[in-house]
């Protein structure tokens, strides 16, 4: 039977590598995300089979509960506001590490035997990973709801009450694992001061960070399973935790190079602490703004080459559709389509490409931002819709500006430039765009992103 377990077990750790593997690209995620699916199934069998199952009807209950939560949020939840449901099943998880950790060392603490310094300590570390995790996920999710704690929390003396709560829980913890006095009374107090600890590490943390912090969450939480796997002696925990962690660890690290942000500046800087002050509306300068019949002429008599490119406002709108079909028009009149996709368009990683996917945009078509920057100099029309940050040349040249320094999409090195969008209002870092008022280089058509591309398609063709 233990060979079989392992057996299994290593099964499905292979299928959650695999998994992960197809994640790479738009085209293969789907069957990715399935793939790691069996291996998940597999792993619950196979330890349900193992010793020590105390009751299979509440864990089939547990099982179908999570099951219907589950499956009932992921079909109702918009894409848009995908960030703050990872942070809330991010923040379930670490909840379990934490929980298991603790149930663990009850037990010890009832059977009144010595669990030892390995095991003691490595059921600390996952109580108070996960506490953290869980608390920082369900305060990450509030504000990105704006339910709760919304915007950057800041007081005087945070960083030393933050030190003060961490010394006090990790002395608590390391009082039990040592065996003094009141270990229970000592659990407990490591237990909330964590989850306090985790409230205190992420209410100072702005929006335009928050998916970042979410990933790091995420990664801790990993961290937590895994050290329940060494309390539980559970290896597909082990493995599976780790790749949590690690993988968690390399979402962190690419988002936070993408926004130009290194990790200890949100963690522990100010940047992203303030909301930044929105600026562009009710500006004064003026601008070129075309109708959709401008925008088809330009691109049925001027432009040979196309690219597009999709942010938030494409999402909120659901005009990928409207784009795809767009791509096909120009294509048959013999016209080279592209689409640029920067790392951070929309609100989470692969947003963007996940929405092309969707809408049958082929991946070989979707550029990343090292890839296509290069190209726009020999592009004759660069289409923006709903997207704002991810092209202003302001992060490239303000060194003052809020996004300084974050890598942008060069549109502006290309002949024409098209904005479709409802207004002059800034993206989500609150900055206003100098490119909106070039006004021999680019031409804004205020619409919807929907039917602003419809009204192109309809140009296009009767052009
Ligand atoms: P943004 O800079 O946020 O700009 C989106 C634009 O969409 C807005 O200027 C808005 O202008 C327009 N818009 C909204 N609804 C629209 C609609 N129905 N039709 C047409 N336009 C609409 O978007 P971006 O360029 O994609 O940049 C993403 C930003 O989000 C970055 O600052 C990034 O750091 C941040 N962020 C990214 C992530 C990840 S990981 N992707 C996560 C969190 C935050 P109007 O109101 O004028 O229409």
């Amino acid at each position: 039977m233990q060979t079989l377990t392992t057996v299994a077990y290593l099964a499905a750790a292979i299928l959650f590598i695999a998994g992960i593997r197809r994640l790479r690209s738009p085209a293969t995620a789907r069957s990715g995300n399935t793939v790691a699916a069996v291996g998940m199934l597999v792993a619950v069998v196979a330890t349900l089979f193992d010793a020590d199952v105390l009751s299979l009807a509440e864990i089939g209950a547990g099982i179908a509960l999570g099951s219907v939560i589950g499956a009932v949020t992921a079909r109702r939840v918009p894409m848009t506001s995908m960030p703050q449901f990872v942070a809330a099943f991010n923040g379930v998880g670490g909840g379990a590490a934490a929980l298991i950790a603790f149930a663990e060392f009850y037990r010890l603490f009832l059977e009144g035997g010595e669990g030892g310094f390995v095991v003691l300590f490595t059921i600390f570390l996952s109580m108070l990973i996960g506490s953290v995790s869980f608390a920082g996920s369900i305060v990450a999710f509030g504000k990105l709801e704006e339910i709760f704690l919304s915007g950057s929390i800041s007081f005087p003396g945070q960083k030393a009450l933050n030190a003060l709560v961490a010394l006090v829980s990790l002395g608590a913890a390391g009082n039990a694992i040592v065996g003094g006095p009141a270990p229970l009374a000592s659990a407990v107090v490591a237990l909330v001061g964590a989850l306090l600890l985790g409230v205190l590490f992420v209410i100072p943390i702005g929006g335009a960070d928050m998916p970042i912090v979410i990933s790091l969450l995420n990664a801790f939480t990993g961290l937590a399973a895994a050290a329940s796997g060494f309390v539980l002696t559970n290896s597909v925990l082990i493995i599976s935790g780790a790749l949590v962690g690690a993988s968690g660890s390399i979402l962190t690290y690419k988002m936070s190079s993408a926004l130009g942000r290194p990790l200890q500046k949100i963690l522990f800087g100010a940047v992203g602490a303030a909301p930044a002050e929105k600026e562009g509306d009710g500006e004064e300068k003026p601008v070129t703004s075309g109708s959709a019949e401008d925008v088809g002429a330009l691109l049925n008599y001027d432009a040979d080459s196309v690219i597009f490119v999709p942010g938030y406002g494409l999402a909120v709108a659901q005009a990928q559709s409207a784009m795809a079909e767009l791509m096909r028009l120009l294509e048959s009149k013999g016209k080279t389509v592209k689409f640029a996709i920067h790392p951070v368009a929309g609100r989470m990683p692969g947003h963007m490409n996940v929405l092309l996917a969707e809408a049958d945009v082929p991946a070989e078509k979707m550029l990343d931002l090292e890839d296509v920057n290069p190209d726009f100099a020999d592009t004759d029309a660069v289409v923006i819709v709903g997207a704002n940050d991810v092209v202003n040349p302001s992060a490239r040249e303000d060194g003052g500006s809020p996004i300084s320094g974050m890598p942008i999409l060069d549109v502006d090195n290309a002949k024409r430039v098209v904005f479709v969008k409802r207004s002059l209002s800034p993206g989500f870092a609150g900055i206003d765009n100098p490119l909106f008022y070039d006004q021999d280089k680019t031409m804004m058509l205020f619409s919807d992103a929907k039917t602003g591309l419809e009204g192109v398609i309809a140009a296009v063709k009767n052009s």
